[in-house]
């Protein structure tokens, strides 16, 4: 059987153009994706924008435009951003496609089909920015003003009709299933988190509303469209063309391997979502992941705090591969970060121009130099030779299992361990020192342009582009990196040309004072 994995991002407003934290869960997702694609699954990648609601149809009445105007230009923007971040997407996903209002309408049916919905009053809080209801003692008053606790953004009054799911009858079911899939919530802070809010128990939950029209019609009643969340989550099933059960996608891909999302819809994901798809009798996903947030100073980075960091600035100023690498290595995953230039500074100089880029132009230069521009045809390992070789091989099953784990801080501390260690190696073993000793000068070089080899594999998740780079030296293609072959000792065809590659990542000049 092919291997298989399916990966979501959120699929994010376009009430504003993109920022950092949108490009983070991005680019972590892709990672993800990339690392399963060399490993030789196949992978179903999908990101795209949630465009109905309250929230746009504000938005869009502010910029003076039809909703569908407005969403039509913004998503475009985020959809630019997935290729100028070098995405492996394989699908974009909106939700005001006919595909998808479909899933949508289907999946209402089921629910009321199966008697989990029915109509009702609903009065109460809401907070039009996050889309979400809040029980009294979840808000609080600053300033005279109600805001949510957990997302200090403003809550009002609302009182209509409404059709209401019944989340309270699931209340027991997903506590039992919590315990039987005991890795269904990541990470493990994020899953108490969850457990203690479905214990402190489950109302039933509104899942439409009537006082405005952008969103997409409840079946039986045009009077009501469905709540936005219900609409968005389902994104997730109708990218796979659910409820074709027959096709192809949705037989490969369900259940999703993933959902990444930030902490801040963790409720959505695993009480609401689970909760739908088991009163519609549709399998679970497997695994909710809620990251933490990128901060500007010790606030969560979002349009309505205005305090922005823009992805495509900082790209252009320091090139894509470095704000990937940082991102992924700087920001402890599952946990919040701050991120600054500085410290992007100190990345592009001491990771990667130094340890990675360096490495990389002393072997092919010291290569091109004294064997020919070729690889090496003779070689004899020693134990040492052999020693830093096999790590490798005797690390990829756990480096496998830590990814399957989500533990990245794993994944890039390995890297830059074993860049440490390479370029350790060919300074401790001084090949410029055996030129009388042939092989043994030869020997040298090969090892270090494996373990080139291999790192460049590694790195290609985190940084495809300079991986790719890299690889020139070797004539290496995209579709020939390979995981497996990490563990390979003599991949590299002896009597190979070597070729001179371009400086990888250009030092940053700092100022000390
Ligand atoms: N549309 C909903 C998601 C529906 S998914 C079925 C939504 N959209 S959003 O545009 O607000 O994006 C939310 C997601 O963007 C977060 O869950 C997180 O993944 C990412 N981020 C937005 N701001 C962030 C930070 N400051 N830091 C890290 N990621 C954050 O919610």
């Amino acid at each position: 059987m092919d291997k298989t994995f399916y990966i979501t991002t959120p699929i994010y407003y376009p009430s504003a153009k993109p920022h950092m934290g949108h490009a983070y869960s991005s680019i972590i997702a892709d990672f993800f994706a990339r690392f399963k694609i060399i490993d030789d699954y196949q992978v179903h990648f999908l990101t795209g924008t949630d465009e109905h609601g309250l929230k746009i149809q504000r938005s869009a009445e502010k910029a003076g435009k039809e909703p569908q105007i407005f969403c039509d230009q913004i998503s475009q923007t985020f959809r630019d951003l997935s290729d100028t971040l070098n995405l492996s997407n394989t699908d974009f996903i909106r939700t005001t496609e006919t595909r998808h209002k479909n899933t949508v309408q289907h999946l209402w049916n089921e629910l009321e089909k199966n008697d989990d919905i029915y109509l009702s009053n609903y009065s109460g809080w809401y907070s039009v920015s996050d889309e979400a209801f809040y029980n009294e003692d979840e808000i609080e008053e600053v300033e005279g003003k109600k805001i949510a606790i957990s997302s200090k953004s403003p809550v009002e009054w609302i009182e209509e009709e409404s059709y209401f799911f019944r989340l309270s009858k699931w209340e027991k079911p997903l506590l039992d299933y919590y315990e039987a899939n005991p890795d269904f919530i990541a990470p493990q802070s994020r899953k108490n988190e969850v457990i203690s809010f479905v214990k402190s128990g489950l109302k039933d939950l509104s899942v439409s509303r009537k006082s405005f029209s952008w969103g997409i019609p409840v079946p039986n009643n045009k009077k009501h469209v469905i709540y936005v969340w219900l609409d968005a989550l389902t994104n997730y099933l109708s990218a796979l063309k659910y409820p074709n059960k027959d096709d192809d996608l949705f037989k490969k891909f369900w259940p999703a391997s993933i959902h990444l999302i930030g902490k801040d819809i963790l409720r959505f994901h695993a009480v609401y979502w689970p909760a739908f798809l088991l009163a519609a009798k549709i399998d679970l996903p497997n695994r909710v992941y809620g990251h933490g947030w990128i901060l500007s100073g010790e606030e969560k980075m979002s349009k309505s705090k205005g305090n922005i960091l823009d992805p495509l600035e900082i790209i252009k100023e320091y090139g894509l591969d470095p704000l990937r690498y940082y991102l992924i290595k700087e920001v402890s995953f599952g946990n919040d970060g701050n991120i600054s230039k500085e410290r992007l500074e100190d990345c592009i100089n001491s990771d990667l121009a130094n340890n990675f880029g360096n490495l990389c132009q002393r072997v092919t230069a010291f290569a091109i130099k004294n064997c020919n521009g070729k690889i090496p045809l003779e070689v004899k390992f020693n134990d040492e030779d052999l020693l830093i070789l096999n790590k490798y091989k005797d690390n990829l099953d756990n480096i496998r299992l830590k990814i399957d784990n989500q533990n990245i801080n794993f994944y890039i501390d390995y890297i830059v361990n074993s860049l440490f260690e390479a370029n350790k190696y060919f300074n401790d073993q001084e090949p410029w020192k055996k030129k009388d000793d042939i092989i043994r000068l030869n020997t040298i070089v090969y090892t270090t342009l494996e373990i080139v080899r291999k790192i460049s594999f590694l790195l290609y998740p985190i940084i495809p582009e300079s991986s790719l780079k890299a690889l020139k030296i070797f004539d290496i293609e995209e579709k020939n990196i390979k995981l497996s072959s990490v563990s390979n000792n003599e991949y590299l065809t002896k009597g190979n040309k070597i070729n001179k590659i371009e400086i990888l990542f250009k030092k940053i000049e700092k100022n000390n004072d």
